[in-house]
Formats: structure tokens, C-alpha cells, sequence
């Protein structure tokens, strides 16, 4: 209803502007599909529980939300679950997972102080790559946990997460290594921890983009 009071700012009266638009931070996502009503991870991930926009739910134990903290200036994002992911509910704990652990020491974090997720949040069957179709369907929820969580920085874990969170058209070899900043979040795209394990050459370029993101860190710490 419309105050009948004078308005304390002659000239200023009238219903109050719209809030603006909500921006959807990962590219060709709309608004509609972000979860914008949803305020908590927790409800999310009550809603992610019953999603079926995909056929991977009925081909999986579970759906694998996230691991680690919900407050973390750092988010990592993977490509999705794999059989171990799959057994016991969190992302990368199997041996991708040991080796991103074993990379976050040797930049003094620990996995309870990072946020990790994947683009996709069901197993696709085989371990085979998540369809263009499976990841339309799922992006919404990675939407809203950037969103949720809003990081300070955020690395994209092989080319899915790259693609999703970048670029539709990135390729490794030129979206590896190089920061982005979007929405005030600065963003970065390295080798997939299970590529490093196939290929030992990558070890070495994926250790200068994880050395980056510990100077970055380090810098939004001290508000730079
Ligand atoms: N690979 C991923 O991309 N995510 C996982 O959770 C595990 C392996």
C-alpha cells in the first residue's frame, strides 16, 4: 500500500526502484535455472536430492553434492563423481582425490578448508564424460553454489569445469594458467588432478597454477 505521508524527500516519491536483476555468474545460465529462492547449501542440497532433470540419478548410488567449507575463499570445481565418489557420497576421494589432497598440502590447505564440487553431481555410468545435455541440466545447482558460497577465488579442475565455469569454447592450452576475474571472483583453469596422473608432464605446469592460487590467496587475505 502507498504511504499517505509527505515524503521526506520532496520530489523523490513513488514506489522504490526493483532490486536489480540477478547476473548469473557462469555463462549461458539464466536467472530461472539458478535456485534463486533457495538461501542455504542445505536446502539445496535437500532439493539436489530428489533432482531428476537428468537420467544419471536413476544410474548412481547418490548424488554427491560437495565437500569441505561452505564459508572457503577458495572453491574447486570438478568434472563429476566417479565409483569411490559415488560409494561414499563426497567428491574426489578416490585417487584423483588423494592426489588433489596431496597438492593442497603442498600449498599448506587442508580439504576441510576448501570448498569442493563437480559440474555434475550424479556418476555417469562407466565414468564416461557428462553429456552436453547432463551438464545443462546440473549447472543451475553449481550456479547457486557459487552463489551460496561466494569464493574469492575459484579453479577450474580440467577442461568440463573449464568450459562450464569460463567458457563454452576454452581449450586447455590456452585457458590454463591465465586468471579471470568475473563478479569480483577471480577465476583459473589447470589440469584435471586424474590428467596429472596420466600425464607427469603436467605436474609441473599444474604446480605453478597451484603456487598462483596460494599468492593469490594470500593476497585477498591481507585485502589486496
Ligand atoms: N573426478 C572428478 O572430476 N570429480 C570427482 O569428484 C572425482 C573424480
Amino acid at each position: 500500500m502507498r504511504s499517505e505521508q509527505p515524503s521526506l524527500f520532496p520530489g523523490m516519491t513513488g514506489p522504490s526502484p526493483a532490486p536489480p536483476a540477478y547476473a548469473p555468474f557462469l555463462p549461458g545460465v539464466r536467472a530461472e535455472e539458478s535456485f534463486l529462492e533457495l538461501r542455504d547449501l542445505a536446502s539445496l542440497q535437500q532439493v539436489m536430492r530428489e533432482c531428476r532433470r537428468c537420467g544419471l540419478r536413476s544410474g548412481c548410488r547418490q548424488m554427491v553434492f560437495a565437500d569441505g567449507d561452505p564459508q572457503a575463499s577458495l572453491m574447486l570445481v570438478g568434472e563429476g563423481p566417479g565409483q569411490t565418489e559415488d560409494e561414499l557420497g563426497l567428491p574426489f576421494v578416490g585417487r584423483a582425490g588423494q592426489l588433489l589432497n596431496q597438492i593442497l598440502a603442498a600449498i599448506a590447505l587442508r580439504r576441510e578448508e576448501v570448498y569442493i564440487t563437480n559440474v555434475v553431481k550424479c556418476r555417469p555410468p562407466g565414468n564416461r564424460l557428462p553429456t552436453p545435455a547432463e551438464v545443462l541440466a546440473c549447472r543451475g545447482c553449481l550456479e547457486a553454489q557459487i552463489r551460496l558460497v561466494r569464493p574469492r577465488i575459484i579453479v577450474c579442475l580440467g577442461l568440463l569445469a573449464t568450459r562450464t565455469v569460463l567458457d563454452p569454447r576454452a581449450t586447455m592450452g590456452a585457458a590454463r594458467g591465465q586468471w579471470t576475474t568475473r563478479q569480483g571472483i577471480q577465476v583459473i583453469a589447470t589440469y584435471h588432478p586424474a590428467a596429472l596422473l596420466r600425464n607427469p608432464q603436467y605436474k609441473r605446469p599444474a604446480w605453478n597454477d597451484f603456487k598462483s592460487v596460494r599468492a593469490r590467496l594470500e593476497e585477498a587475505a591481507h585485502g589486496n
